[in-house]
């Protein structure tokens, strides 16, 4: 059989909001024309992200009435790390409320002035947690992970030659760590090859520089090494990700996307001397070590997530669902970071409303739009979140301006999907109309979460 098809079927549901275009224009004017102020109950189908959206299972929520609530010792930590531990075999599995809380502890740990920390490229939060500590998050992504039009198998990969020009020039003393996510999300959620995680590790192996794995959508990366990479097409999920993780000192995840599961996160390492750092900070900001910020019955649920996130059958349909709205764009000539990747499609703003410059926001004029049209929430990758300012005030913006639409692990049926295809592409078709913006409040750090935006007033 050729048709894709959901590999579960519905046991409970939720209304969805269904709302009219006039509704929906002052809802924006109310939201300062920044998604993120949106409410909910006035969104359609929302792909603000895939994180902590999951539709759990009936396994999960029965484990979260069977959760085991003790403060120190409960069993649901003990299968919450049995299940980390057979998927990444590290030694040290310490949780986390959510990756960012991972990321705070082990930069307040490993960052700090004059400290550089190398990236295929650095989530939102992770540079946000590695600036704060005044250390500097520098990202390699490859020359054609920046092209989004460029057809490739691995487009999240590290430069290996830029990492070691790098290393070579701010000197290994600075390099506390270097990062590696997969899949590479600021970079189209496009995975990084077994190969290039070998060949990063080796280099470091060379300065002595440990490697970490930001590793939130883990299976996702090893579901494409397996269909794309020589060698893998008879391994299973699981080996594949025991491989990944083998080459790795340790990791930071956020569980909220590959643990299928609303919360959570954790920090994993075989350095016994930095686990014990973490284990400190985490009881003084977290919570103690057998549940990190934590219900005990969230670890319940992700123990049976992480269960349920390796099996095929899985993550054929959810790779398959994303490339279904990809290829149902791209037949309509919108613009979009091919190939697709894993957890969301990318529309490349600067192919779709080439009349307004980066400066000029054209991927947050897009989310606005898709909204006006559909109810549809997405999220403006490009110069609001990562588009910086130089001494005299210019706007640097960054490779790519890019809207992304994330879509919920289990959440949505192919007609949600047709619709929002429906939204794009109405949009797309009237592009000429798309207007550009300028932000008038911003926060100073991670500004896209609450900065407020006007149009431009036209000529
Ligand atoms: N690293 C990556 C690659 C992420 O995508 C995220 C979150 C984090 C770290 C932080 O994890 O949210 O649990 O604190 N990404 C979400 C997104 C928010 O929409 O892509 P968190």
């Amino acid at each position: 059989m050729k048709t894709l098809i959901e590999p579960f079927k519905i046991k409970s549901v939720e209304s969805i909001p269904i709302t009219n275009a006039a509704d929906r224009e002052k809802f924006l004017i109310n939201s300062f024309y920044n998604p993120f102020f949106l409410r909910s109950e006035h969104i359609t189908i929302d792909m603000l992200t895939d994180s902590g959206t999951t539709a759990m299972s009936a396994k999960q929520w029965a484990g979260i009435i069977d959760g085991d609530e003790a403060y120190a010792g409960s069993r649901s930590y003990y299968k919450f790390e049995d299940a980390v531990r057979d998927i990444t075999g590290f030694d040290h599995i310490i949780p986390t409320h959510q990756g960012r809380a991972a990321e705070r502890i082990l930069f307040s740990i490993l960052g700090g002035e004059h400290k550089v920390i190398p990236n295929n490229t650095h989530f939102d939060t992770t540079r946000g947690n590695i600036e704060f500590t005044k250390a500097t998050a520098i990202d390699l992504p490859t020359d054609i992970g920046i092209k989004p039009d460029v057809i490739a198998d691995f487009k999240g990969n590290m430069d290996i030659d830029k990492l070691r020009e790098a290393i070579e020039r701010v000197g290994r003393k600075s390099i506390p760590l270097c990062m590696l996510t997969i899949t590479n999300n600021s970079g189209g959620g496009q995975p990084v090859s077994m190969q290039n995680i070998r060949e990063t590790k080796q280099l470091l192996n060379e300065y002595g520089i440990p490697l970490f794995l930001d590793s939130c959508r883990f299976a996702e990366n090893a579901y494409f090494i397996k269909i794309r990479e020589k060698g893998y097409e008879n391994k299973s999920i699981k080996e594949i990700c025991r491989e990944m993780f083998s080459y790795a000192d340790g990791t930071t995840m956020s569980a909220k996307k590959d643990g299928l599961s609303n919360t959570g996160g954790f920090i994993a390492t075989n350095n016994e001397r930095l686990a014990e750092k973490i284990k400190t900070i985490l009881i003084i900001t977290e919570g103690f070590i057998t549940y990190g910020g934590l219900a005990r019955r969230d670890l319940e649920a992700l123990a049976q997530g992480f269960k349920e996130v390796v099996d095929e059958n899985y993550l054929k349909y959810r790779i398959g669902q994303v490339q279904y709205l990809g290829d149902k764009l791209l037949a309509a000539g919108v613009p979009l970071l091919v190939p697709t990747g894993g957890h969301a499609i990318y529309l490349d703003a600067k192919r779709f409303a080439p009349h307004i410059r980066p400066e000029f926001f054209p991927g947050q004029s897009i989310a606005n739009e898709v909204y006006k049209a559909g109810g549809i929430r997405s999220v403006e990758i490009g110069s609001v979140m990562f588009g910086r300012k130089d001494e005299f005030g210019r706007h640097i913006a960054p490779p790519m301006e890019l809207v992304r639409f994330a879509v919920p692990r289990r959440v949505y049926t192919k007609s949600h999907i047709d619709y929002v295809a429906e939204a794009i592409i109405e949009v797309y078709e009237s592009r000429e109309k798309l207007r550009g913006m300028k932000i008038v409040w911003e926060a100073e750090f991670l500004r896209h979460f609450t900065a407020k935006f006007e149009y431009l007033q036209q000529k």
